[in-house]
């Protein structure tokens, strides 16, 4: 699913070299957690495996195709749902309107994009909030409203990048649950950085991230 080769990293002209010739693969449907210390290099891995940033050196192949030869924005759009620590959500916009932001560049009828929209709402348990602007929703819900919108096109692959950060322990249950039936359900190839281990536990392998190498896999 995701082939990994000796992927190097370099910021700020070669001072950081926040990944060190890191080679990687992860099955097709596979749940895999990411830990490591602030700075270790989790987030440029995953933001590399998603499109937003590009290698070095090395190369990255998802589903046979290397990302360095297609379009990374129809790959983000079409492949990938992205969960962060801070939920992003567009203050002005409601619940609803914040879900439907991936669908915008696709042509659908505004009907489909709320039904849609719609079926994500109910699977985060929020469908009561559809009108609510961020501001009237607490931050576990905010965080459901943001993993909503990620997986409202249906992606292949979910990149989470400490989506319970910045949660109490019954709200990142909530998260973790809600990713986790994704993963099981639709056989979603999953990705979660991590610092709470009792979290990283619930993957089917960890991988540990020190000075932009892999320390285990
Ligand atoms: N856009 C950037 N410009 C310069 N340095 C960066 C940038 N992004 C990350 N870094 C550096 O790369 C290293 C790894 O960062 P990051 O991947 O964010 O770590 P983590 O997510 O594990 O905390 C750090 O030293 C960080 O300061
Ligand atoms: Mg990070």
């Amino acid at each position: 699913m995701i082939n990994i080769k000796n992927l190097t990293k370099i910021y700020d002209k070669g001072k950081t070299r926040a990944l060190n010739n890191i080679s990687l693969s992860i099955e097709d449907g596979e749940f895999v957690s990411i830990m490591g210390s602030f700075g270790s290099g989790k987030s440029t891995l995953l933001n590399m495996v998603g499109g937003l940033d590009t290698p070095d050196e090395g190369t990255i192949e998802v589903m046979g195709n290397d990302l360095s030869k297609i379009n990374l924005s129809k790959y983000r759009r079409n492949t990938i749902g992205f969960v962060f620590q801070l939920h992003n959500l567009i203050p002005n916009l409601t619940s609803m309107e914040n879900i439907q932001i991936p669908l915008f560049s696709e042509k659908l009828k505004s009907s489909e994009m709320k039904e849609r929209a719609m079926v994500l709402l109910n699977a985060v348990g929020l469908d009561g909030f559809c009108d609510k602007h961020p501001n009237k929703l607490s931050g576990g819900q905010m965080q459901r409203i943001a993993i909503a919108r990620a997986l409202v096109n249906n992606p292949k692959i979910i990149l989470a990048d400490e989506p319970t950060g910045q949660l109490d322990s019954e709200n990142s249950e909530i998260i973790m649950d809600l990713l986790e039936k994704r993963h099981i359900e639709l056989d979603t190839t999953l990705i979660v950085i991590t610092h709470d281990i009792e979290i990283a536990k619930k993957a089917q392998r960890i991988i540990k991230i020190t000075d932009g190498c892999i320390e285990e896999n």
